[in-house]
């Protein structure tokens, strides 16, 4: 069964491009709109660009962390979240040569990026899809959706990850901001 979602860049789908910006690494081409192509339905014709990527199970939370996010955490679709943003990330070599146990360290005991980012909730509604292992030139496709009136505090708190010890390892960055409509 089809799993893959795409994330196609052009002229058509139903969020709006408002800002692109290349945080780290190599820039994707600037596109005014944005389709989410669910498993098995068909790409659109014509677009520039195309992501993908699978959701997974995860790697790193452990049972108390789960506990606490499914505790308040919303889905993506809300009626007032007709902000979004789309987040590819690839991590560097170093990132992928450490241990599993290292990688955890990092990103929570050091960085606190499940801690930091449960403050955040349930305004923020995210999805996580991995890219790695399809070959693509991201290893994750970031998805956060919230009400207007959030923006700032997600902004916020995309840059207190940005400053911490497990972004020392991003080498390639794009930062899409949408608008649904
Ligand atoms: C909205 C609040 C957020 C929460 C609650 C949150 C929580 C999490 C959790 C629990 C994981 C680990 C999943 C696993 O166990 O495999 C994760 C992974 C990840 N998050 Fe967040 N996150 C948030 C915001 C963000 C933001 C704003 C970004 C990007 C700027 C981001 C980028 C990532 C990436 C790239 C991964 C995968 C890391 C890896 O596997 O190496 N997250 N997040």
């Amino acid at each position: 069964m089809d799993r893959i979602f795409g994330f196609a860049g052009g002229d058509s789908g139903s969020w709006k491009v408002d800002s692109l910006r290349a945080v780290r690494g190599e820039p994707l081409t600037p596109v005014a709109r944005l389709s989410v192509v669910e498993p098995g339905m068909a790409y659109p014709a014509g677009a520039r660009w195309l992501l993908r990527g699978v959701m997974s199970n995860e790697r790193y939370v452990t049972h108390e962390e789960r506990s606490g996010l499914r505790a308040v955490q919303e889905g993506l679709g809300r009626p007032a979240s007709v902000s979004g943003a789309m987040i590819p990330i690839r991590k560097n070599p170093a990132w992928w040569e450490l241990a599993q146990d290292e990688r955890r360290a990092i990103m929570e005991e050091q960085s606190k990026h499940i801690r930091t980012g449960l403050r955040y909730l349930p305004a923020i509604s995210r999805r996580l899809y991995h890219s790695r292992d399809l070959g693509e030139t991201f290893d994750f496709i970031t998805w956060f959706e919230f009400a207007p009136a959030d923006a700032e505090a997600f902004e916020e708190l995309v840059a207190a990850l940005r400053a911490s010890e497990e972004w020392r390892y991003v080498e390639r960055e794009t930062d899409f901001r949408m608008s649904l409509g």
